[in-house]
């Protein structure tokens, strides 16, 4: 059967724009995809992903018929009515986040876009601060084509609510959609492509431009604060003798007002989002007039986090012990490291000299072991971390660390566990282990 599905073009095949490519080809949309580095181009077109996430392969191999990408900006105005921008916006000194990337794209598409004859929707899916779209986005892409927005062409800035690691799941599940139109007639393309995939079951919020640039910000501005005050709770149920944490964040998250999403004591918040999102909230507070300490305490109280794991652990090790990290990423399942807690408690034991073995469920394809080179030694598997190590710290709560009971039933020497996430109890350990979660007494 003919596909009757207009050409939707993503500007942009880095993490989060090869998963929209491949997620947009699935429901079927045909996809041309532009990037400046060449590499991903070549990659996309032999049917192979440019970055790694979880089920992107499969997705790709399932739809490449779907999916072309090109140089040439003329075809991506060509062979679609509508672009997903997908562009870094990398923070600045200050902590806002610069627009350059964008509006350079927005000087290459220019040319092409004076000479398209219907109406082109530009779709910003990259995060960007209050009025960034209308005061430097859309004038660039009205200077370099001679048009104008809302009349030749038309602009939405709809950002994505996703986490590296789950980025299809979040795109084919998302809570909701945000939808920050500049005009009527973009507002309707976009809807209708939403409407369409979502079969109108997943809420659209529709807004202003500045509306949407503003939640965006907000939500993982007001998350951060959510992960760190269950981590405070933490705290103090480490000072407090007969308070355990899970109990009591499993209660509070049962208030509707509340919610339990991200209300769990653990290690703290990191990533390529979170913690930039949440300084950029404050520099754009400011900027704004509006004096907003709280983000910045977050990010303070968060660096707190990692650091108090870190004296656990040099205490529970004393002089001489080896200690086995289990995990480096910020969250299971993925290869980056940015503002890795369990980096940062790593790169703290090696300053204390400390004998440091990883073990990373995801092998040698993860950053970290690049970074952390000769420092540490590695473990090819689980039991043979336990059996080389005298105190064990389970930085995340990845899927193969379930098995830890059963790896240290057979061994007799005595361990010390260190589990920020409270994944076990301690009676799934024998005499020999001694189990230390932060906040808890079970
Ligand atoms: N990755 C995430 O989990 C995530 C989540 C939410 C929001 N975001 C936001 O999405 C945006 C993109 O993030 P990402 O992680 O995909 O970045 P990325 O660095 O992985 O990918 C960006 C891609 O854009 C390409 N590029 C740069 N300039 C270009 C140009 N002028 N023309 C064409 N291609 C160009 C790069 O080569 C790269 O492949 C950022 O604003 C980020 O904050 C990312």
């Amino acid at each position: 059967m003919k596909n009757k599905k207009k050409g939707i073009s993503v500007l942009g095949l880095g993490k989060l724009g090869a998963c929209y490519a491949a997620f947009y080809a699935s429901k079927g949309y045909p996809i041309i995809g532009l990037d400046i580095n060449q590499n991903n181009i070549d990659l996309l077109n032999k049917g192979i992903s440019p970055v790694k996430e979880p089920g992107l392969q499969e997705l790709i191999n399932n739809h490449k018929a779907f999916i072309r990408a090109t140089s040439d900006h003329g075809r991506l105005l060509s062979d679609s009515d509508l672009t997903f921008i997908i562009l870094p916006t990398p923070s600045k000194p200050n902590g806002l986040f610069s627009v350059d990337y964008v509006v350079q794209a927005a000087k290459d598409i220019g040319p092409h876009l004076r000479n398209k004859k219907g109406y082109h929707v530009f779709t910003l899916v990259s995060t960007v601060l209050p009025e960034d779209s209308r005061k430097y986005i859309i004038p660039a892409f009205e200077k370099n084509s001679g048009k104008k927005c809302g009349v030749d062409f038309g602009y939405v800035y709809s950002p994505s609510l996703i986490a590296i690691g789950d980025i299809l799941k979040n795109l084919q599940e998302p809570d909701f959609l945000f939808l920050g139109a500049h005009d009527e007639r973009s507002r309707e393309m976009v809807a209708s492509v939403y409407n369409d995939i979502y079969n109108n079951e997943k809420s659209v919020e529709h807004m202003t431009i500045e509306s949407a640039e503003l939640a965006k910000i907000s939500l993982n501005a007001y998350v951060t604060m959510k992960i760190t005050f269950a981590n405070i709770l933490g705290h103090i149920c480490t000072n407090l003798e007969q308070a355990d944490v899970d109990d009591i964040t499993n209660a509070l998250g049962k208030d509707q007002r509340v919610g339990r999403k991200y209300l769990r004591s653990g290690l703290g918040y990191g990533g390529t989002c979170f913690p930039r999102d949440n300084y950029a909230f404050a520099a754009m507070s400011k900027k704004f007039g509006v004096s907003s300490p709280m983000a910045l305490l977050t990010h303070k109280l968060n660096d707190q986090v990692w650091q108090r794991n870190l004296s656990t652990i040099l205490k529970s090790a004393g002089k001489d012990k080896r200690i086995g990290v289990l995990g480096i990423s910020y969250r299971p399942k993925i290869t980056l490291s940015d503002k890795s807690q369990a980096l940062f408690i790593t790169q703290g034991l090696i300053k204390k000299r400390c004998k440091v073995m990883l073990f990373e469920p995801l092998g040698h394809e993860h950053e970290a072991i690049r970074i952390l080179g000769k420092k540490v030694d590695y473990a090819t598997t689980l039991p043979k971390i336990f059996k080389k190590c005298d105190v064990i710290f389970i930085s995340n709560n990845d899927q193969m660390f379930t098995e830890i009971p059963k790896i240290v039933e057979k061994i007799s020497a005595k361990k010390t566990i260190i589990d920020p996430w409270g994944m076990f109890t301690k009676k799934h350990f024998n005499k020999n282990i001694e189990y230390i979660s932060p906040g808890r007494k079970k």
